[in-house]
């Protein structure tokens, strides 16, 4: 079974992470894009993060996905599947067994190599008939698949989802369209909206490992592009917006300070006590998500929920035109 390792990093990473830290730490409010979470020790933290007491979401999907993967496959018949932000294998082993039976491909695709580099083996450990074909990329760009002739499975799992803003989700779900020809179908497992007296200590655990999740990011950006963010002074915040129904995870400066981002000599400011959003993690309701996925034509075929409702997956799909 082929599980070709993952690509390093090209170069365009740095260059990327410079340009998103000038354009999020100078817009108001401060904001970085998620995905820069996981590096190597973010993607390890995050591995302990979904077996925290406090964070439920990861067991109690793999749980239903076990539960209903017969259904999933028998109404799916893809030969070939692909998984954009597919983090580790956790979520897709759990299906791995109902899928092998028609899936003969899989494309996991992170900006993690560490995540990727645990999934594709993981996979084909598990089921040696899958050929894990693990690219490393942000999968909110195009995704570049190659053709197939039958129909895919696109699988977004673990709430993934969630860490896109609205429009950014609307622009990833009309990119889909193309690759769903042959009536090729989309498992989508979002997180619901739930009692933020359960969500938010899933983003605030006692044991702090969310926390160090979260101070991540200024680190790599302190030293991917040699500033000085004081990051050990900074506050770990969640913030559950009941307007937008998502979660952030902010760091709030613990004293004021500037940060000189390049040579060219863009300084940032942080006030005492300012925030930096680190994360989005938006909880759904299906009203939401059917007006979302409607817009783009993809009819929702099957959906299930577990007993708590905390997680969704459904299946959609793109009728023949
Ligand atoms: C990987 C995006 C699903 O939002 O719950 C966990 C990441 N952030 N704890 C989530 C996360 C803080 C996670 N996702």
């Amino acid at each position: 079974m082929t599980t070709p390792a993952a690509t390093s990093h090209p170069p365009a990473h740095l260059a990327a992470l410079h340009t998103d830290a000038t354009r999020g730490l100078t817009a108001v409010p401060k904001a970085l894009p998620p995905k820069w979470l996981y590096d190597a020790a973010g993607s390890a933290l995050f591995e302990q993060i979904v077996r925290l007491p406090e964070y439920p979401y990861c067991r109690t999907e793999q749980a239903l996905l076990t539960r209903c993967s017969p259904d999933i496959a028998a109404n799916t018949r893809a030969p070939s599947a692909a998984e954009p932000g597919s983090g580790g294998p956790e979520e897709t082993l759990a299906l791995v067994d109902a899928l092998a039976e028609t899936v003969t491909t899989d494309v996991p695709v992170d900006v993690s190599s560490r995540a990727l580099d645990q999934a594709a083996p993981g996979l084909s450990a598990a089921c040696p008939r899958v050929s894990a074909q693990p690219r490393i990329a942000d999968f909110t760009a195009p995704l570049d698949l190659d053709d197939v002739d039958g129909p895919r499975l696109v699988m977004l799992l673990g709430g993934t989802i969630g860490n896109l803003l609205p429009d950014e989700r609307a622009e990833f779900f009309a990119s889909l369209a193309p690759r769903l020809t042959h009536q090729g179908r989309l498992l989508l497992c979002v997180h619901l909206v739930t009692d933020p007296r359960v969500l938010l200590p899933a983003y605030n655990d006692s044991a702090g490992v969310t926390a160090t999740f979260n101070r991540g990011v200024p680190h790599r950006i302190n030293r991917a592009l040699g500033i000085d963010f004081d990051v050990d002074g900074s506050e770990h915040i969640t913030v559950w917006d009941a307007e937008n129904e998502w979660i952030e995870m902010r760091l709030r400066a613990g004293i004021a300070q500037t940060v000189r981002l390049d040579d060219h000599g863009i300084d940032v400011r942080f006030a005492a006590g300012e925030d930096l959003r680190t994360e989005v993690s938006a909880k759904f309701r299906s009203e939401r998500l059917a007006r979302e996925l409607d817009a783009v034509a993809l009819e929702l075929h099957m959906i299930w929920t577990d007993p708590d409702a905390l997680v969704a997956p459904a299946l959609r799909v793109l009728p023949a035109a």
